[in-house]
């Protein structure tokens, strides 16, 4: 059987392969919507697979900001799984980005997919922790924390805990890794702050409904695309603690709010988000595959 792999445009083709699995785990017919805005975007690729001239599988895959890319929408037809496609077509999608890190993001229950993923090289780091705060919380502190972007590098590498999560924090809705000198451009932008004993990463991003789905993407990816409906503000953010102290956290959401709706994107065991009061879930794992010098 000849499995041809290639770059496609042919969005038809990947949502004719979605619609097919739309009852099946793990797959989501809402990916259409999204993949075809995504499109838009100078670095956004598909690949897909053919047996015969028929689509039977796809992945897209994006460079982003600071040297890290992401994969998505990995879907090989019921007929054709187990035979390599989907290992060949990750594999295409890790050599046309030409960034150092690259991330996907997969649920914790797909362990075929997981499976897959560890043997190409991808590692877990974290399972993702929303909430969402539409209103001011009530406080739970008289005292008003002071917010700055005064952070020592030290003390923010310590406090968000880098060696546990691989120096990976989330910076809007994708996860990157922090450099130094990315910490120090983030810092300068007043998107590291600190408040009190919390430590976090802020980005100022854009609620986009996609089919039937609230998406976030922040000024980088949102300037590039046309014709869409970027007034809703969100505001992402993604804290640590130097203690986890519940009122420091209450104190620069109530603050960020006036920006936009607060969305905390944090990782699963945040021992602040993780209280009644933020009404958290829990999201997919976080995976991350390094790029070799030359690969
Ligand atoms: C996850 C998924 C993409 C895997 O695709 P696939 O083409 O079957 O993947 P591969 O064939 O490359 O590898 C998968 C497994 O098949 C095995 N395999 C590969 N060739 C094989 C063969 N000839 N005979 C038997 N097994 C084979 C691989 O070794 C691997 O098994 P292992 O995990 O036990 O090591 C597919 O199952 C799928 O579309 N699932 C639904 C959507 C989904 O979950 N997407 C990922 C979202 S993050």
């Amino acid at each position: 059987m000849d499995i041809i792999i290639k770059k496609s445009t042919n969005l038809n083709e990947v949502a004719k392969l979605f619609e097919q699995h739309k009852d099946t785990p793990f797959t989501y017919l809402t990916n259409i919507p999204l993949v075809e805005m995504l499109s838009q975007l100078e670095s956004f690729q598909i690949f897909v697979a053919e047996v015969n001239g028929e689509t039977v599988g796809c992945i897209h895959c994006l460079n982003y900001i600071y040297d890290c890319g992401y994969v998505g929408g990995l879907l090989i037809h019921r007929d054709f799984r187990k035979m390599g496609i989907g290992s060949k077509l990750l594999n295409a999608a890790l050599s046309s980005l030409s960034t150092r890190h690259v991330y996907l993001f997969v649920e914790e229950e797909n362990t075929v997919a997981i499976r897959l993923f560890e043997k190409t090289g991808f590692k877990g780091i974290y399972k993702r922790f929303y909430s969402v705060v539409s209103t001011p919380l009530v406080e739970t502190s008289e005292e008003d924390s002071i917010i700055t972007s005064d952070i020592d590098w030290d003390v923010f590498k310590e406090t968000t805990g880098f060696q546990e999560r691989n120096g990976v924090v989330n910076f809007g809705y994708y996860p990157v890794k922090v450099t130094r000198d990315m910490f120090e451009d983030l810092r300068a932008s007043n998107k590291i702050l600190r408040c009190g004993s919390v430590i976090a990463i802020v980005e100022n991003s854009h609620g986009l409904t996609v089919g039937e789905h609230l998406y976030t993407f922040n000024d980088h990816i949102v300037e590039n695309l046309h014709g869409v409906d970027a007034s809703r503000s969100i505001v992402e953010v993604n804290p640590f603690y130097m203690e986890p102290r519940l009122s420091d956290l209450v104190s620069l959401v109530n603050r960020l709010i006036s920006l936009g709706e607060v969305h905390d994107k944090t990782y699963d065991g945040d021992p602040v988000v993780s209280k009644p009061l933020f009404k958290g879930k829990k999201g997919a794992l976080t995976m991350e595959y390094k790029k070799h010098k030359g690969s």
